[in-house]
């Protein structure tokens, strides 16, 4: 395959989309669409990829840098992306922005000197053309062709049109220009078949007929467009491929179009989840993916659950209703139930065999949950390992900890894992039994086997096998008459206090 070079236009302004952030930063799927184009262009086997930027360029620039180094640090370990060495990311700034032909010019110093190399235009807003789409129009390329990739729509208002001789709108005769909408008639604007803004050509072709562009035309701009008719000039082929699939050549202007195209891709998504792993979907339209999900056998998805990041989900794993799940590691035979947040940040979360999560439990970065633990409703847990069948059930937070196996944590109990400048830990050691409402504060190890009483505050270490209590002993005074209307607040405490014997209170 000849040598592959990509242009990414991504200078324009994108003032429909009414938004602060330049208009290719804006996310499908979790992922910028600029992201998008590049990974299609390194899927390509590209050598380089040329963005151009120019509104926003600033963070155009940044967003291309880091991915620029995102794929020298995955070229560092294994040295391929998709089976190729992955492509030179570099963004070159059309200033001002003057039509799509002069923002290919600015790249166009780049370009590869090889005979029989290619450069293959994409646009940096149309995010979800497959690579498989472009292979053909990559060798009818490599093969001396101009070629462009075309789409029939039913409204092709505002989109370049295809002229192919003969006349007659989706006719095989040979494409013979391109017209866009403000300069063609209104024979012309009737056709269907429209230029979908991606094109790719022999590199030494295209340099030489950009060179030759002008602006004379409706815009005043200077049109890619125009290389049809310089290349038909040239004797040169010109092959037009239909794609038939509407939403891989869609262009976002607008949140309304960004809307549609991400309910698009979930769709997809939420098909090759099933297709891939059998996955069962109570609704495969109520499901947002935004990263990657990989799931075993037998899983079940409920709706309204998000995904995000690297989440993998082992056999028979069941998932209730709208949870969101980020960047986790569940293993088989797990449980979350409705509504559980669970999200691993830069420490994924490990969620261990048959484990029971939630409902309302929320998983945070560095949670590492061994076989069979129970986290229940309202329950916390961060950068804490809690080993095989541990269980906290209600209204708990385990902060900073390591909790051994078979430990029950009582509702309603925390660690205190704060002194209000560092963070410490606490240790529970293996069958130790933590009641309800305690406050265990840290730096503190609560013994093997270890009973801890219900309301207890625990400051020191404790032995293995005892019990401790740590709290106010219960104080009865009998026969206590409360106070009668037109008294303080808390005169009734007072005297209540004032009614115990001396001793009696600890
Ligand atoms: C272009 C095509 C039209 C096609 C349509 C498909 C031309 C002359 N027309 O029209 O035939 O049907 O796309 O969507 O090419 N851009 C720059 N610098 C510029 C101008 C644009 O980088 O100076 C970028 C934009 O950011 C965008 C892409 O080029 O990513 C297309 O620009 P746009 O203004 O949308 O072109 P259209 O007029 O829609
Ligand atoms: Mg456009």
């Amino acid at each position: 395959m000849a040598r592959l070079d990509v242009v990414v236009l991504a200078a324009g302004k994108g003032t429909r989309m009414k938004s602060a952030l330049p208009k290719v930063l804006h996310r499908l799927a979790g992922r910028t669409m600029l992201e998008r184009v590049l990974d299609t262009s390194a899927a390509l086997g590209a050598v380089q990829v040329i963005v151009v930027s120019g509104h926003g360029g600033v963070h155009v620039d940044a967003v291309v840098s880091a991915a620029a180094a995102t794929a020298e640090a995955v070229a560092g370990q294994d040295q391929t992306v998709h089976g190729h060495v992955a492509p030179m990311l570099r963004s070159v700034r059309q200033e001002p922005q003057l039509g799509t032909g002069h923002a290919v010019q600015q790249a166009a110093a780049l370009f590869p000197v090889d005979a029989g190399s290619v450069v293959l235009v994409l646009n940096g807003d149309v995010p979800l053309v497959d690579a498989s789409t472009l292979v053909p129009l990559l060798q009818a390329a490599a093969n001396g062709h101009l070629a462009l990739l075309t789409v029939r729509l039913d409204d092709p208002h505002g989109y370049g049109r295809i002229l192919r001789s003969g006349g007659a709108d989706g006719s095989d005769g040979a494409v013979e220009g391109i017209v866009e909408e403000k300069d063609a008639d209104a024979a012309q604007r009737l056709i269907r078949e429209t230029y979908t803004g991606v094109m790719a050509a022999p590199a030494a072709l295209l340099r030489a007929w950009l060179g030759r562009l002008t602006n004379h035309n409706a815009q005043a701009e200077y049109y890619l467009t125009d290389v049809v008719a310089m290349a038909l000039a040239d004797q040169v082929p010109i092959t037009g491929i239909a794609v038939t699939d509407a939403v891989q050549v869609a262009g976002v202007n607008s949140p309304a179009q960004l809307a549609v195209l991400e309910r698009a891709l979930q769709l997809r998504q939420a098909g090759a989840l099933m297709e891939d792993f059998g996955t069962r979907l109570a609704d495969p339209a109520r499901i947002d993916i935004r990263g990657r999900l990989r799931c075993g056998r037998d899983v079940e998805i409920d709706v309204g659950c998000v995904f995000e990041g690297d989440v993998t989900l082992g056999d028979d794993v069941t998932i209730g209703a709208h949870c969101v799940i980020a960047r986790a590691h569940i293993a088989a035979g797990a449980r979350i139930a409705p509504f559980s947040h669970i999200d691993g940040g830069a420490q994924p979360v490990q969620v261990g065999e048959g484990a029971r999560i939630g409902p309302f439990a929320r998983l945070r970065p560095g949670a590492r949950l061994g076989r069979d633990v129970h986290v229940g409703n309202f329950v916390e847990v961060k950068n804490t390992i809690m080993a095989d069948g541990a269980k906290a059930n209600h209204l708990a937070y385990l902060g900073d900890a390591s909790v051994g196996a078979r430990v029950n944590f009582g509702a309603g109990s925390i660690t205190a894992n704060y002194d209000g400048v560092a963070k410490h830990r606490t240790v529970i050691e293996d069958d130790a039994s933590i009641g309800s409402n305690c406050v265990l504060v840290a730096p503190v190890t609560i013994a093997a086997g270890c009973t801890v009483a219900g309301g207890s505050t625990i400051t020191r270490d404790t032995a293995p096998g005892s019990l401790v209590v740590a709290r106010g002993r219960q104080v009865v005074v009998p026969r206590w008459k409360r106070p009668s209307g037109g008294s303080v607040a808390n005169a009734g405490v007072e005297s209540a206090a004032a009614a115990v014997p001396a001793g009696s209170v600890e």
